[in-house]
């Protein structure tokens, strides 16, 4: 069967890594892909950005594409999906309306809280006065959110009202966010720690994929400005048995239900991002229509199953299976990136010790990576996630971290505390 996977970071090379594995798969082409995913058997990159929808259906048509699957968020919000449909070409990945559970996060609020899902206080504004208003007198630190999307940049903790009037003059009055700072939701600051609850959704049935925890701040110690994530690991030891049936029946069984009630169907990945606080109950922060990146790289790394068949399996009514295979071991998956990220940063640098670097426990996923004169050059903020499986999480991370420290470019730099909260529970 020929694939066109969508997408062009980390994320979508691993799966173009997984999904080459599957004897069903004749061919991926993906949209705009990476050099590592260039790389990959069976796999070519062509150059189509994921949010171009028109090309995307025409490359469809003229390729013989018999299956989508779509990495990232863009594209879903855009409508991907239904355009698939009208063509009768399967795409896996939820509609533009089911969409909007990422899209929109005043839509996701309000869906929380109309069927009782855990997430923080939050209120809606869509003008300067009104939101300026309502910051006076409130308990800092407080969250303010870009509604719509706004590349992992929307969400701004502001920690004084002299701050937050900041946020608020910059979305509304000097349009920091365009249009998807039309309206703000304003929120009240959890504590405690994220996890990253990751699901296949086909209506009423949720089929979790195994556990996973991402680093989301900069710097080692959770310092420095959020960003999409700078490593992650599976499983995380976080989710125990009690945890996990509290997840499933108060936020995925409830969101499931609830699209049924609005008659909205749901056909992807569902990402809950989660705070887990000192009383162990879960809030969601935010709801992702798509898989995480990093999370994907240390998960896919782990599954034993054939991606295709789970993924083909969802398209007809009865085969859905009710489990996923898993390794028991541990993946750990760190991020390099280049410096100053997640603000401006160079690219075109030349990448030193790829060379060999793949091994039975480790592969090196790429992400901001190009081709240029025959040489791999960064071409992004995060160019690389090195991934390991070993028998602990610990011995995961060392794995990780040994062929980490053989990689190199002029303005690289990673944690070097990725997986450290996992073996704190551990
Ligand atoms: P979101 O895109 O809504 O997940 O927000 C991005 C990141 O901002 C989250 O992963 C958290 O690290 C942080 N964040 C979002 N909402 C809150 C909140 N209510 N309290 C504390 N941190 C938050
Ligand atoms: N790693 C967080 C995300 O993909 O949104």
């Amino acid at each position: 069967m020929k694939l066109l996977l969508i997408g062009g970071g980390g994320r979508e090379h691993a799966l173009a890594w997984k999904l080459s594995q599957s004897p069903l798969t004749e061919h991926i082409y993906i949209a705009p892909g990476n050099a590592g995913t260039a790389t990959e058997p069976k796999c070519s990159n062509i150059p189509i950005a994921v949010n171009q929808i028109d090309k995307i259906i025409d490359f469809i048509q003229s390729h013989d594409i018999q299956l989508v699957i779509v990495g990232p968020e863009e594209p879903l919000v855009l409508g991907i999906k239904d355009a698939c449909e009208k063509i009768n070409i399967k795409c896996f990945g939820p509609c533009k309306e089911a969409s909007q559970l990422e899209g929109s996060k005043s839509f996701a609020k309000d869906f929380m809280k109309k069927y009782g899902i855990p997430t923080a206080g939050y209120e809606t504004f869509s003008d300067y006065a009104n939101a300026s208003h309502y910051i006076k007198n409130r308990d800092y630190p407080l969250v303010i959110k870009a509604d719509g999307l706004a590349a992992g940049k929307g969400v701004i903790i502001s920690n004084s009202v002299i701050e937050a009037e900041k946020v608020i003059s910059q979305i509304f009055k000097e349009q920091r966010f365009g249009a998807a700072g039309n309206k703000v939701v304003i929120e009240e600051f959890l504590e405690g720690e994220e996890l990253s609850y990751i699901a296949i959704v086909k209506d009423q049935k949720i089929l979790p994929l195994a556990s996973s925890q991402d680093h989301k701040r900069r710097d080692d110690l959770d310092q420095g400005p959020n960003t999409g994530g700078m490593g992650a690991y599976s499983p995380a030891p976080l989710l125990d048995e009690d945890l996990n049936n509290y997840v499933i029946k108060n936020v995925m069984e409830k969101t499931a239900y609830g699209l049924k009630q609005e008659k909205i169907p749901y056909h992807g990945f569902l990402y809950a991002g989660l705070m887990i606080g000192k009383d162990n109950k879960p809030k969601v922060l935010e709801f992702n229509c798509r898989l995480g990146d990093p999370e994907t790289q240390p998960i896919m790394m782990r599954m034993k199953s054939d991606l295709l068949e789970t993924i083909l399996s969802t398209f007809d009514k009865n085969m859905m299976p009710l489990t996923i295979e898993w390794t028991d071991e541990s993946a750990v998956g760190v991020v390099m990136a280049s410096k100053n990220y997640p603000e401006d940063y160079l690219k075109g640098q030349s990448i030193f010790g790829l060379q060999g670097a793949n091994n039975a426990s480790t592969k090196v996923f790429h992400a901001g990576t190009k081709v240029h004169n025959k040489e791999i050059v960064t071409d992004g903020g995060r160019v690389l996630c090195v991934t390991s499986l070993g028998p602990t999480l610990k011995a995961a991370q060392q794995l990780a971290y040994k062929t980490v420290e053989s990689i190199k470019w002029d303005s690289s730099f990673y944690r070097k505390d990725i997986g450290v909260r996992g073996l704190k529970k551990d």
